[in-house]
């Protein structure tokens, strides 16, 4: 299997090493638009292969995206991190025009590659890789969700002072603080969360979670990388090895949830063709007006990346 990841940053470096050393791709392609950069990362990864015994060969490519030709799976990392008092929708003017033009350069070189979107604002460049690529829905995906409901998962675990491996959890909406974890569809060990915290505490982990990013912002001044990048590792992984997981991810809504043309992070069943089916769940009237004020922040933000495209 090849898989490229654009952007050698901190997310795509990250992605691209969980990638090698889990040996969930043989050939990993890392590109990055500043010259050496990606070919020095990339070379960095595989010296630590005699070290961490894996044999997935990475290497590096200073924009030429010949060398991604005939990839499974495309990772789009490129574009620029939130700085603090940033937004992720703030990124919007800059990263849309990287990943347009990293989305061509992909579609021409892997016509048939399943592409991941992982630039911010996520949900809307989302939507610029669909719409550039012209590619079904179930192959232009982005992640957040797992991100998210990670971070919603090991707050959890510190306050039960349980395994982080215990907890399942499912979380809908856009990656922002609209986003809307879902305590109904949180089990700890396979028992109710809300048999196990009582609701303030409960609730206090979720305001936390909704600026889970931000307080990582604020703490380092860039935004975070080892659990975004594993976690877009885990999607390239279900695609790759046909799982079919159960997981959140971002794709363009086609009446699911009675909401058309808006991309949202919603469970799906994640396999070899992409997203192989979406999971509706049967949503109260609290989570869907939740769910609701979601939709309408994408929307709006959908709305500027259209106005920037006239
Ligand atoms: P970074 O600044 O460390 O890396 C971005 C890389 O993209 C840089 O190396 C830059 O040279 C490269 N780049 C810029 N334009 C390019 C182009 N046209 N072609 C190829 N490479 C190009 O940033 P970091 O921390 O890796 O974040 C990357 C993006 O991921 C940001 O937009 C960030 O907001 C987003 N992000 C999204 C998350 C999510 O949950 N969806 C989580 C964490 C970050
Ligand atoms: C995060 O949530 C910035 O979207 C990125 O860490």
């Amino acid at each position: 299997m090849k898989v490229t990841v654009v952007g050698a940053g901190n997310v795509g470096a990250t992605c691209a090493d969980v990638l090698a050393y889990k040996e969930i791709a043989n050939e990993i392609v890392l590109v990055d638009i500043r010259e050496g950069f990606a070919e020095g990362k990339a070379l960095d990864i595989w010296q630590k292969a005699p070290i961490d015994l894996y044999d997935s060969r990475t290497i590096g490519s200073t924009n030429d995206y010949v060398k991604t030709a005939g990839s499974d799976v495309v990772v789009i990392t490129s574009g620029l991190p939130r700085k603090p008092g940033m937004t992720r929708d703030d990124l919007i003017g800059t990263n849309a025009g990287i990943v347009k033009s990293v989305t061509e350069n992909v579609v021409k070189h892997s016509p048939n590659a399943i592409i991941i979107v992982v630039s911010n604002p996520l949900d809307v460049m989302t939507y610029q890789a669909h719409i550039t690529s012209k590619l079904p829905r179930t192959k232009v995906i982005g992640m957040a969700g797992i991100l998210d409901t990670a971070r919603y998962r090991a707050f959890l675990a510190e306050a039960l002072n349980v395994s982080p491996k215990d907890i399942q959890a499912m979380l809908l909406g856009g990656h922002g603080d609209t986003m809307v974890p879902l305590p109904r569809y949180t089990t700890v060990g396979g028992i109710p969360v809300t048999e196990l915290i009582d609701k303030d505490k409960l609730n206090a982990i979720i305001e936390r979670t909704k600026v889970g990013g931000g307080e990582l912002v604020k703490l380092m001044g860039t935004s975070a990388w080892y659990a975004p990048g594993s976690a877009a590792a885990q999607m390239v992984e279900a695609i790759v090895k046909d799982q079919k997981r159960v997981l959140p991810v971002c794709i363009q809504l086609d009446g699911e949830y009675g909401i058309k043309d808006c991309y949202l992070g919603v469970p799906v069943v994640l396999g070899k063709n992409g997203v192989e089916r979406v999971i509706e769940l049967d949503l109260n009237s609290d989570e869907k007006a939740l769910l609701e004020t979601s939709r309408q922040h994408v929307k709006e933000v959908m709305a500027v990346l259209d106005n920037l495209s006239k």
